[in-house]
């Protein structure tokens, strides 16, 4: 595999990549997935690395997917959660980052407020990478175009429709990357709930140079009608419990059922980064049914960190 020169960046929010290095990482994914089943799982390419994990918040695809693509690369991956370190009892994420870079080669970090992953970028000294913040999920996005081009067999020109909570940290991330990906993106949601503005015109400007549209509507099935595929995340994300209430008032109509598949391209597949909260945002039908790629995409993590973890740290 020939690396693309990705080697000592931080990965905090896709703006900061372009689109040639987010095809690269996607296609170095790809490669890691056929190489898995060609029976090649172990490519020590991080021999004697280590990888510290921080977690703020819960987490099953991300911690696992990292921790095992680490070993497989032949890395170490410490999952350190944020209460164990001495974060819980007040020490800077500045001078956490400033000690880890003394003992590991790479930081991978779940945070609550996005503004902790800037602070620790700047003060490490290895790459940062973003397990998902309150902003954006960067590994899920690329996981989740991985799958569509796996999937679909390209990117440029396909519509994705995401139906729910418009200022969801996945929709973020999937905006910034499908601008400059070249994927139409329609965005389904109640006025109150918009992407972030500054996200919103990161995407707008990278989608006039790759020719993406990109759409804000209210009515779900205007955003669905002729979508490649459908997404959606969960209505209450982690941390916004005392919103739930408020949330599921303005999302009830945004659930994705067999009904509002059926205005989508007969074979538009279903995506959502999981956890799922199953008869909310999305139906048990539709969820498990045949054109569901919930799987694959939770699958695709696996890979694709494989492909990030080796590009930016080897
Ligand atoms: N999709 C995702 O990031 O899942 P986890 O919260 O389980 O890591
Ligand atoms: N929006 C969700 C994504 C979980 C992977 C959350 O932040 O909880």
């Amino acid at each position: 595999m020939t690396l693309y020169d990705l080697k000592g960046r931080d990965l905090v929010c896709l703006t900061e990549y372009t689109g040639e290095e987010i095809r690269r990482i996607i296609e170095a994914g790809l490669d890691f997935k056929r190489r898995y089943y060609s029976g090649e799982r172990s490519i020590p390419v991080l021999s004697g690395k280590s990888i510290a994990m921080i977690f703020e918040k819960p987490s099953t695809r991300t911690r696992v997917s990292f921790e095992v693509a680490a070993w497989e690369l032949g890395a170490k991956a410490l999952y350190l959660g944020w209460r164990d370190l001495q974060l819980g009892r007040g020490e800077t994420i500045e001078d956490t980052g400033r000690v880890l870079s003394r003992y590991v080669d790479g930081i991978v970090a779940r945070v609550k407020e996005h503004e902790k992953l800037e602070r620790l970028a700047s003060a490490a000294d290895v790459p940062v990478i973003n397990a998902l913040s309150d902003l954006s999920h960067p590994c899920q996005a690329l996981a989740d175009y991985m799958t569509l081009l796996e999937l679909k067999g390209r990117l440029e020109g396909l519509t994705l429709a995401f139906v729910g909570d418009g200022s969801d940290n996945v929709l973020h991330s999937l905006l910034v990357a499908g601008a400059k990906l070249g994927v139409n993106i329609r965005v389904a949601s109640p006025r109150e709930l918009r992407p972030d503005s500054r996200i919103l015109e990161h995407a707008l400007s990278a989608a006039k140079k790759t020719g993406a549209r990109i759409e804000i509507v209210e009515d779900p099935f205007e955003a669905v009608k002729d979508a490649d595929a459908i997404y959606t995340d969960v209505w209450v994300s982690m941390g916004q419990e005392e919103m739930r209430e408020e949330k599921v008032r303005l999302l009830r109509k945004y659930q994705v059922n067999t009904e509002l598949m059926s205005h989508a391209k007969p074979d538009a597949v279903f995506m959502h980064c999981l956890p799922a909260h199953r008869g909310e945002e999305v139906t048990d039908e539709v969820i498990d049914g045949p054109r569901s790629a919930v799987w694959v995409e939770a699958e695709n993590r696996l890979h694709v960190q494989k492909a990030i973890l080796a590009l930016l740290l080897s």
